[in-house]
Parts: C-alpha cells; sequence; structure tokens
C-alpha cells in the first residue's frame, strides 16, 4: 500500500479572538489514508472536520504531531507547494473559491500558481472544464451560474492542478438534489480516475458510497471501517447526533422487531434484492 496522507498524533487548537481562550480541535489523530481510496469523514458539527481537512491542505499546521502529505511534512515550508499540489481542497461554498470574473481564468489560476507554462495552461483548462461538463460555459460569468454549476467550476480549478488527492469539505452542502447529484457523480469519477478522494460530508447517502467511512466526534475519531462495518454501530452513531442511511435505518428496526434480516445491508440496491426474495 502507498500511503497518501499520513496523520500522526494530530492535535490541534484554536486560539478564540474574544477571550483568548484556547479551543481544543483536534485531539490526538492518527491515521494513514491509502492512494486511490475513497473516504468519507462525517461527524457532528464542531467535531473537528474541517480542521482535519485544512491540516492536510497545510492551511493550517499542527499545533503538535505531524501531518505528511504524499511523505512531504506539511509543516516544513518549503514544501507547501508540494503538499498544496498534491492535496487539492474544495470547500462548500463555491462563491468564496471562484476569483475571476470568467469561468476558464478561474480554473486556470491554480495552475498559474504552480507556474505551469501558459500552453500546458490551456489544455488543462479545456480538459477540467470537459471533465466536470462544465466546457460549453467556459466563456460565461460565474454569478450567471447555478450553484452546482459553480462547484463543477471549483472542482474544475482543483483537477486543472493535476492533484493526487482532493479533500472535498462538504462540497454538496449548498446545493439542491440535482446540483448534489451531479457533483457526486464527478466525485465517483474522479476516484475511478485512480484520484484519492477525502469526503466530508453531513449526508450519509453520501458516505455510505466511500470505501472507507471516518466518524468524527470531539476532535477524535470514534469509528473508522468500511461503510458496512461503520453503519452496523446504529446505537453509537445515534448518540453521536448523527443519522444512517434510511435502509440501514429500516433493517435496524425491522430486526428490533425480531424480523430476521442482515446486518449487512447498506443501501437500497441491497434492500431491494432482500425484499425480492419473498416476492
Ligand atoms: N477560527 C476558529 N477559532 C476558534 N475556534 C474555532 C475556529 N474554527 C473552528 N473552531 C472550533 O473548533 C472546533 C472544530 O471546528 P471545525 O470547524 O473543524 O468542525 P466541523 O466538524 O468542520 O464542523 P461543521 O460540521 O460545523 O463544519 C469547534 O469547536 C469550533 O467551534
Ligand atoms: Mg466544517
Amino acid at each position: 500500500m502507498e500511503e497518501m496522507i499520513r496523520i500522526e498524533n494530530l492535535v490541534f487548537d484554536y486560539m478564540r479572538d474574544e477571550d483568548q481562550e484556547q479551543v481544543s480541535a483536534i485531539k490526538g489523530v492518527s491515521l494513514t489514508v491509502e492512494k486511490g481510496s475513497f473516504t468519507a469523514v462525517i461527524g457532528r458539527n464542531g467535531s473537528g472536520k474541517s480542521t482535519l481537512a485544512k491540516n492536510i491542505n497545510a492551511l493550517l499546521l499542527p499545533s503538535s504531531g505531524v501531518v505528511y502529505v504524499n511523505g512531504y511534512d506539511t509543516a516544513k515550508e518549503e514544501y507547501i507547494w508540494e503538499v498544496r499540489q498534491s492535496a487539492a481542497m474544495v470547500f462548500q461554498n463555491p462563491d468564496n473559491q471562484i476569483v475571476s470574473s470568467i469561468v476558464e481564468d478561474d480554473v486556470a489560476f491554480g495552475p498559474e500558481n504552480l507556474g505551469i507554462a501558459p500552453e500546458e495552461i490551456r489544455q488543462r483548462v479545456d480538459r477540467s472544464l470537459k471533465d466536470v461538463n462544465m466546457y460549453q460555459h467556459r466563456k460565461k460569468a460565474p454569478h450567471l451560474l447555478s450553484g452546482g454549476q459553480k462547484q463543477r467550476v471549483a472542482i474544475a480549478g482543483a483537477i486543472a492542478m493535476r492533484p493526487e488527492c482532493i479533500v472535498f469539505d462538504e462540497p454538496t452542502a449548498m446545493l439542491d438534489p440535482k446540483g448534489r447529484g451531479e457533483v457526486m457523480s464527478i466525485i465517483r469519477e474522479l476516484h475511478e480516475e485512480g484520484i484519492t478522494v477525502v469526503l466530508i460530508t453531513h449526508f450519509m447517502e453520501e458516505a455510505a458510497q466511500a470505501d472507507r467511512i471516518i466518524i468524527m466526534d470531539q476532535g477524535e475519531i470514534a469509528l473508522d471501517g468500511t461503510p458496512r462495518q461503520v453503519f452496523s454501530n446504529v446505537e453509537a452513531i445515534r448518540n453521536m447526533d448523527l443519522d444512517v442511511p434510511l435502509p440501514v435505518e429500516l433493517c435496524h428496526r425491522l430486526r428490533t422487531r425480531g424480523i430476521d434480516i442482515p446486518e449487512t445491508i447498506i443501501n437500497m440496491e441491497e434492500m431491494v434484492e432482500f425484499l425480492c426474495q419473498y416476492k
């Protein structure tokens, strides 16, 4: 296994502006993320998900502990571009990420900062916009686009940097169901093409699509495993103020009423398969 991310005993404290009190956001997290994997990170508000993500992108540096991205220690200033180029980030609000008044200029922004030659930038911009199905909108002003389209432009901007890994921090939170579906299908495609995906999400159905789910709770990792392993802890997940996917919830309720239904069902398709045995 090749490691994309290695986090060793990460502690991160914020200093609160109002009262200069220390807020402990990450309290000792260790984890490795394999190259090419698709990991979802879930957890209630304030559990430390965004803080973890920003430590992967060197937007924040550890209070203690070490974060390696593609082998580069994020705390070493000389590696900052290697780190940011290896692991790009896409945030929740597309409006805060779009910096230019024309779609294609926006996508060019990342590679320009990496010092890529203009000819190569041109090719990357076109390719990235095609990948997210926004090429036909390349000359438009971003503010004329829907939320989902803007988020796809932001993703194109990340892809144009040719990162090995993309960390998505609730990329679908501000989108309508159609926009959410479009963004999720792009995320799945990127994973299929070999990009390492870390997806922070509030949507359990999105998390269920990953190979691995990490649940953060109060700055620590509470659960870590395949969706099947993690979602078998229905009570523990509820105690962390989180939901489980609807099919998991349904199976759990049926089981508590004495129906003999396997613990392995985590999505609609498997639920349907199971029910069809009785037709
Ligand atoms: N800039 C900041 N200054 C002080 N405290 C902060 C700052 N940003 C976050 N925190 C605190 O750190 C903790 C973790 O916050 P973080 O944003 O990482 O959580 P999160 O899991 O991403 O939450 P959400 O689901 O709301 O996005 C919270 O207690 C939060 O209040
Ligand atoms: Mg957050």
